[in-house]
Formats: structure tokens, C-alpha cells, sequence
């Protein structure tokens, strides 16, 4: 009988979420106004979109626009709500034919009109497409996502003792998605800025320097070949491919 160990199981990559930092640094080296750095951000983020399908990835979470974001400048949040009308404008009918479904995880009552028609028309176009699911986390916090899960659940009916991590699961913003595997943050911060609190529970990390509108295929590639080398043991002592 043999005696060697069981071969470590493939890690497999369905999840992937990118915390996009590094926007406004880029424009200030270029003398630019910071919209000039998240305008540069979103021709980053529709490239990668292409590289995560080539790959194979299922779901590709961004945080585009967190809670928090509403306490910077009121040019610079007025000039994301107008990039990201004009982002979805310019890119919607290429995401559609690519197969790619768009889905907002976020707090739409405090968004404008017009931004609420720009999201419920990139999410209705794109409903039954079966490529990869674009979650994009606009006006999103984890803290409010898992506060919505609890009022959710308590309207629901459900009592004390059916709140259980996995009825919980089925409240939040996310439950369109299997838990992230693993997390890109650009522009060399390393936390966590409340997004996505609950589901990163065992997701793998990568911190980068490069700022967001440099992020490219290379760069893709070298943090999903360090997450090939990781070994995920969701609290166990041996390794498990994925949860
Ligand atoms: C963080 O960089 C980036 C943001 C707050 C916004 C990211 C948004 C986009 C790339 C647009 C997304 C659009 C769509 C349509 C999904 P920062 O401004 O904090 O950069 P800094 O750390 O250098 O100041």
C-alpha cells in the first residue's frame, strides 16, 4: 500500500474581486485632475473583464464606489456618477454580446434617477446571459450589506434559531455568487476598506503596488499564479481546493 501523500487538489479560480485603487494617484503623476485617473480606470476594468473571461473566471466582483466614497470632494463623486453613466452607455452593448451579465451589489435608494435607470438597464439587457457575472459594487459597504442581510432575514420571518450562516447567505447583496477565492487590491494599500466583510472570510489575498489604470494581463496573471500557489485550508488542517 502506498504511503506517499494525497496530491494537493487543484485550486480552482471562480471568484475573483479587485478592490481598483490607485485612480487618483495615477492622474496627480500626470498632472491630471483625478477624474482623468478613474476615467483611465474604467478602459482598465473593460480590459480585464476580457482577460478574466479568456480565463475562465466566473464571477469578477469590483468595488466601484464604496459607502464611505460619498465624503470626498462633490466634483469628483458627481464626476464618478457621470463616468459610470457614461462608462455603461459606451460599453453596455459589448458587454451584452460578450455574454457578460451585470449585476449591482449596492444601496440604490441614495443613487440619482438617472443612475438607477443606467444600472436597471445594464442589468435588465444583460439578465439571461450565462458568461461571466460582472458584480459591480456601487454605493456598497459590508457593514450595510450584512445589516440589510439582518433586517431582510427579520422581514422575512425567520426566528432567532433559523439564523444560521447559511440562511443569513441567502440576504446579502452576493447571493448570486459563490464566496470570493481571491482578492486584488491595487495602489499598495493593504485592507480591506468594508467590502465584501462576510463573503472574504477565507478568500486569498494579493496586495499590489501598481496603480489601478496600469493593472494589465501581466499583472492578472502574476496574482493568479500566486494564488495557484496557496494552499486554502478553510480552518482545516488539510489543504481543500475550493468551498
Ligand atoms: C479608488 O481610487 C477608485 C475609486 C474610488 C473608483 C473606482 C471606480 C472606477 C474605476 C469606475 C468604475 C466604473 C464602472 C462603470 C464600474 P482612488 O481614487 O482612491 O485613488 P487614490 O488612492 O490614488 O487616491
Amino acid at each position: 500500500m502506498s504511503t506517499s501523500p494525497k496530491p494537493t487538489p487543484p485550486l480552482v479560480l471562480r471568484h475573483l474581486a479587485i478592490v481598483m485603487d490607485g485612480n487618483g494617484r495615477w492622474a496627480q503623476k500626470r498632472h491630471l485632475p483625478r477624474f482623468f485617473g478613474h476615467k483611465a480606470g474604467v478602459d482598465t476594468l473593460v480590459k480585464l473583464i476580457d482577460a478574466c473571461r479568456a480565463r475562465g473566471i466566473e464571477h469578477l466582483t469590483v468595488y466601484a464606489f464604496s459607502s464611505e466614497n460619498w465624503r470626498r470632494p462633490e466634483d469628483e463623486v458627481s464626476g464618478l456618477m457621470g463616468l459610470v453613466i457614461v462608462a455603461v452607455t459606451k460599453y453596455l452593448t459589448k458587454l451584452a454580446r460578450d455574454g457578460v451579465r451585470i449585476v449591482i451589489i449596492g444601496d440604490r435608494e441614495t443613487v440619482s434617477d438617472r443612475l438607477k435607470r443606467a444600472w436597471n438597464e445594464a442589468e435588465e439587457l444583460t439578465r439571461n446571459n450565462v458568461g461571466l457575472t460582472l458584480s459591480v459594487a456601487f454605493n456598497y459597504g459590508g457593514r450595510w450589506d450584512i445589516v440589510r442581510a439582518c433586517q431582510r432575514a427579520v422581514a422575512a420571518g425567520l426566528r432567532p434559531e433559523q439564523i444560521t450562516e447559511e440562511s443569513l447567505s441567502r440576504y446579502l447583496a452576493t447571493v448570486h455568487a459563490p464566496d470570493p477565492d481571491l482578492l486584488i487590491r491595487t495602489g499598495g494599500e493593504m485592507r480591506i476598506s468594508n467590502f465584501l466583510l462576510w463573503q472574504l472570510a477565507y478568500t486569498e489575498m494579493v496586495f499590489s503596488d501598481c496603480l489601478w489604470p496600469d493593472f494589465n494581463e501581466a499583472a492578472l496573471d502574476a496574482a493568479i499564479a500566486s494564488f495557484a500557489g496557496r494552499e486554502r485550508r478553510f480552518g482545516d488542517v488539510a489543504p481543500v481546493s475550493a468551498r
